[in-house]
């Protein structure tokens, strides 16, 4: 691919083949230069046992190839079709009631039924040795959004292979029971078959098995995409393979993932209806390019307008697909997908919008499309560059899983934790990675840490040494609590962090959902905080710890509530970095502030100068500025530039329309 990727998901099979000519005539007239073939489509690849049946498939790849449109092939297996389930009734997943899911629909397979893995893999294999080498095939596509629609299956073939797993993280029976903390509850275990996945129970099922599970589950998926993936990479060498992921989602563990694919691609539908559509988005984007280690990735899906999955489903706004397309290619996207090219007239998701709407080209959507076409054309130059960032959030699967167990002091969801440590990063223009804590995070001059529930050894020390080297890190309530087994580490909290902290929490008092607690300023900037140029107060959110100072210097403290006069907010000095403390969640204007001051101590630039809803990015040699706003709004940018989406020079002063973007030569 040269340049940037620009289409969608396309399904010739739903539609006459009378239809395909004027499709390809729309790809060509819309710029559209990649397309993602057979997703779902095994009924039509392989009616019946055995051979492909796949002469529209030919035809399909041939009109593609002639008119220089590329193919991202699928392997065809997210679907199984009805006669693999009547031969094989045992690949229909099952939940933790013991409910066995029906096949009316997709993904209804258990990811460790032989049965299905075999037939998945001589599908694979198939297609592989069919179309390795296509002048149209330009990527491979391994099944679709594994854990998307069953993120896990309880079945008993779940239940044996779950067994096997145990057997080989523990080894011994006493080693799981010991992890699992078998003395609570009369759990100890005596024979391994007693050993069951985490199926619904009188009360809360063990923590440990809950955890080993969500490891396990993303495990036995990534074992079904490799299967795929060596059958097709053994067929069809040197073309790239990939999968999509699923937007900030909790079933697969990405870090573990994206190191197997060839390219990282996502798939992100962040709400119009929600008023920040944008930061959403642009958390799923940089957390794709963070997990693929900052190599350029691939905006698989997304939606031209509405989806259809949601209770209420609004269409975007004007312009608002194509400032989330260019968004995506500001964080370090180098193709722009949609699902789907043709909105579909049957089937489950015909009111989900596509590329080519019902009503036709005489349309918002198609004029849109074609416009982004032609935007995603002059951007060619921007495409396989890198998105510097100096600022990294700690995350981590693992810590995830084992923080929204059940049966916790209170019920804290990590991506809306996230993204209140996102935000003031993204309002400010601060490039800002995802990183996992064993990784090396001496490039970055601030590491913030918000909930990292569970923490390594090794990952407690790398934070802890980044620290002494000289780095500045953020860190939130809940983190640090457990270790790997969910054991909880003792002698008071975050016990692996206390002395970098300077610092020790004794209790946790959680707040109850939409109190506050006044907070009081004392040291610094944070202690304006509460003023911040009006007379707003500042207040704690979700969250108290009762904090003991060993060292540590109070920024607010609780202006009320029974942790009256205690830190709520701290910083401390180590080795030759600093420490901050965030005992509660601080209202965003308040976390803007504490942000910012840790920005300033890392040397990190901070602006102010940013409108509300006006993103800046910097993307190898370019500034992209987006608005997500729906008026116009003036910009100062310092100076004259050239605009590579219109190659008009602009500046000093500018006026950027409704979800107008520029797309600028960096200046340093
Ligand atoms: C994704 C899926 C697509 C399509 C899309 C609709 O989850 O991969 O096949 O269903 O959602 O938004
Ligand atoms: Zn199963």
């Amino acid at each position: 691919m040269r340049g940037i990727g620009y289409g969608g998901d396309y399904n010739p099979e739903q539609w006459p083949e009378s239809t395909w000519p004027e499709d390809i005539r729309l790809m060509t007239e819309a710029g559209v230069n990649l397309v993602t073939v057979g997703v779902f489509s095994w009924s039509r690849l392989q009616p019946a046992p055995g051979e492909l049946t796949v002469g529209w498939l030919d035809r399909v790849l041939d009109l593609l190839a002639e008119a220089g449109i590329g193919v991202d092939l699928a392997t065809g297996t997210a679907s199984p079709p009805h006669w693999l389930v009547a031969a094989h009734p045992e690949i229909l997943p099952v939940t933790a009631d013991g409910k066995r899911l029906a096949p009316s629909s997709r993904q209804h397979y258990c990811p460790s039924a032989p049965a299905f893995r075999a037939a998945a893999a001589d599908l694979a294999g198939r297609m592989a040795r069919r179309y390795a080498g296509h002048p149209a095939v330009t990527m491979w596509h391994v099944s679709n959004e594994y854990g998307c629609d069953v993120p896990a299956c309880y079945c008993e073939l779940s239940a044996e292979a779950f067994r096997d797993w145990l057997r080989t993280r523990y080894g011994e029976l006493d080693r799981l029971n010991e992890a699992w903390g078998g003395a609570v509850w009369s759990q100890d275990y005596t024979s391994w078959d007693q050993v069951e996945p985490p199926r619904t129970a009188p009360s809360f099922a063990n923590p440990t098995q809950q955890l080993d599970f969500a490891r396990f589950s993303s495990d036995e998926l990534l074992a079904c995409y490799r299967a795929e993936r060596e059958v097709v990479a053994a067929h069809s060498p040197g073309t790239p393979v990939t999968t999509n992921f699923l937007y900030l989602s909790r079933p697969v563990d990405q870090f573990r993932w994206a190191a197997e694919v060839d390219v990282v691609s996502v798939d992100s539908y962040p709400d119009p209806a929600n008023t920040e559509a944008h930061l959403f988005s642009a958390m799923t984007c940089d957390m794709t390019r963070s997990v693929g280690g900052g190599r350029p990735w691939v905006l698989m899906e997304q939606a031209t307008s509405a989806v259809n999955w949601r209770a209420v489903n609004v269409p975007k706004a004007p312009g608002q697909y194509r400032a989330l397309s260019l968004q995506a290619v500001a964080r370090g996207g180098d193709a722009v997908l949609s699902f789907q090219w043709r909105a579909a007239a049957t089937g489950a998701e015909k009111f989900h919008s596509g590329m080519l709407p019902h009503a036709g080209t005489d349309s918002r959507v198609w004029r849109e499309v074609v416009g982004l076409g032609a935007d995603l054309s002059r951007l060619a130059q921007v495409a396989g560059s890198r998105v510097p960032a100096e600022v990294a959030l700690l995350l981590d699967w693992e810590s995830w899983w084992a923080l929204e167990l059940d049966s916790h002091p209170s019920r804290l969801r990590l991506t809306e934790l996230i993204r209140e440590f996102y935000r003031p990063l993204f309002e400010a223009g601060v490039n800002a990675d995802f990183a996992h804590p064993e990784r090396d995070l001496s490039g970055y001059r601030l590491v913030l840490v918000p909930a990292l529930y569970l923490v390594s050894n090794a990952g407690a020390d790398n934070v802890r040494q980044y620290a002494a080297d000289g780095g500045t890190v953020l860190i939130s309530f809940f983190s640090g609590i457990v270790d790997p087994d969910d054991r909880i580490r003792l002698g008071g909290y975050p016990a692996p962090w206390r002395g970098l902290l300077g610092l020790r929490v004794e209790e946790f008092a959680p707040l109850t959902e939409g109190a506050v607690v006044r907070l009081d300023g004392e040291a610094g900037d944070a202690g304006d905080a509460g003023a911040n140029g009006d007379e707003r107060l500042a207040v704690g959110r979700v969250w108290q710890d009762a904090i003991d100072l060993h060292g540590a210097e109070p920024l607010l403290r609780y202006a009320e509530g029974r942790l009256a006069g205690q830190a709520a907010v701290t910083r401390h000095t180590y080795g030759r970095g600093e420490a901050f403390y965030l005992g509660t969640l601080p209202d965003r204007a308040t976390l803007r502030v504490l942000v910012e001051q840790a920005c300033r101590y890392a040397g990190v630039e901070f602006r102010t100068d940013l409108p509300a809803g006006v993103e800046a990015v910097r993307r190898g040699d370019h500034l992209f500025l987006i608005s997500h706003l729906d008026r116009p709004v003036e910009l100062d940018l310092g100076g004259k530039s050239l605009d590579l989406l219109t190659s008009d020079i602009v500046g000093p002063a500018v006026v950027l329309g409704p979800r107008g973007v520029l797309v600028l030569t960096a200046r340093d």
